[in-house]
């Protein structure tokens, strides 16, 4: 089955061809990052405007680059929310138009849950059920699990800042670009931190002795503030983004094991921009070893695309009519 995706649910414009929901024929992205930059954010306009400019021609490229008839494809699949409202419109809206006039169903998809289908992309292993899925961005932090295909409980998150947002805020008080998230990875790599035992712990990892899955990721950039005003040891930019790194990635390490340790599933799916991280990945993988298969999408799939979408799509086949296929900005990841 041959799935067209359609992604435009922030500053990435995407779309791609993928067959039986696992194998990529063609995949382009274009993001209007470098534009955000500038803001030290994103402008929602300014995505949207960028998105009904690189709409067509990006579905065009994918169509084009799959050498594809359009009789041969199957169906259209859409993320419909949660995203920008200006942006999730043009995807929405494109893919309704050629639903109607190329007479092909259309699969709505929730973005967060398309993530975690990234890790069904290429993948020479099945995730087998159940399944737990942290999902992890820069708007998101959410832990779900995952009983079968469009089974999905949340189990527990972030309760005020999502763990992408920690990075973006804390980069900032470092004078670090935006997206913080890569730029701290970056800086604190060039640290020795990551290769001797010698942390300092110096920021906190709050709600790990908690009963629970939630988090909270907004102390961190208090912490960081103060301690950069109080600041007498001269500690480097590297090594406060390598302090800050080990803080996120530990809380959310530790509450990985222990949403695997109390519902014991077959297999744990990392999902989100940030699962791009490096040493979430390795400490990811370290910690759930002999507790659970840790699944980890390709680096070229962590970020927004279009095939997690077409993959979300075959293995939640519902099509909906086009006239009642609604953005929905604010959507949940069990809706
Ligand atoms: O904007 P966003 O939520 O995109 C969607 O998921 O749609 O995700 C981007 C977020 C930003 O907060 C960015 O700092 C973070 O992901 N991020 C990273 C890395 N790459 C991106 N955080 C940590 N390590 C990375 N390598
Ligand atoms: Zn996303």
């Amino acid at each position: 089955m041959l799935i067209l995706g359609i992604e435009t649910s922030c500053d990435e414009t995407a779309a791609a061809v993928v067959e039986n929901g696992q194998t990529v024929v063609s995949s382009a992205v274009f993001s209007s990052l470098s534009q955000h930059v500038k803001t030290g954010g994103i402008i929602p306009e300014v995505a949207a405007r960028r998105q009904i400019e690189s709409i067509i021609p990006v579905i065009e490229g994918v169509l084009k680059i799959a050498k594809l008839k359009i009789d041969n494809l199957d169906a259209i699949s859409v993320t419909y929310g949660p995203g920008l409202i200006g942006s999730l419109l043009v995807g929405v809206e494109t893919a309704k138009t050629l639903s109607l006039v190329w007479n092909k169903p259309l699969v709505p998809v929730n973005h967060l849950v398309a993530h975690i289908y990234a890790n069904w992309i290429d993948a020479k292993i099945m995730p087998k059920f159940a399944a737990v899925a942290l999902v992890v961005s820069g708007g998101h932090t959410d832990f779900v699990l995952m009983k079968n295909h469009g089974e999905i409980k949340y189990l527990g998150g972030t309760r005020d800042d999502a763990a992408g947002e920690a990075f973006d805020k804390t980069a900032r008080l470092l004078g670090l670009p935006y997206p913080g998230g890569p730029a701290i990875s970056a800086a604190a790599e060039k640290f020795e931190i990551l290769n001797s035992k010698s942390e300092l712990n110096l920021f906190p990892r709050p709600m790990l002795d908690s009963d629970n899955l939630d988090m909270s990721f907004s102390g961190l950039k208090t912490a960081v503030l103060n301690f950069i005003k109080k600041q007498s040891n001269n500690l480097t930019i590297e090594q406060l983004s390598a302090e800050i790194q080990e803080a996120i990635v530990d809380t959310l390490v530790a509450k990985s094991i222990k949403a695997v340790e109390k519902y014991k599933p077959k297999s744990f799916l990392l999902a989100g921009v940030v699962s791009a991280n490096k040493r979430l990945r390795e400490k990811i993988t370290q910690a759930l070893k002999g507790k659970a298969k840790v699944f980890i999408p390709d680096p070229k799939y962590t970020t927004d695309n279009a095939a997690m979408i077409a993959s979300a799509a075959y293995s939640n086949y519902q099509p909906v009519p086009w006239q009642k296929v609604i953005a929905n900005p604010s959507l949940s990841i069990e809706e």
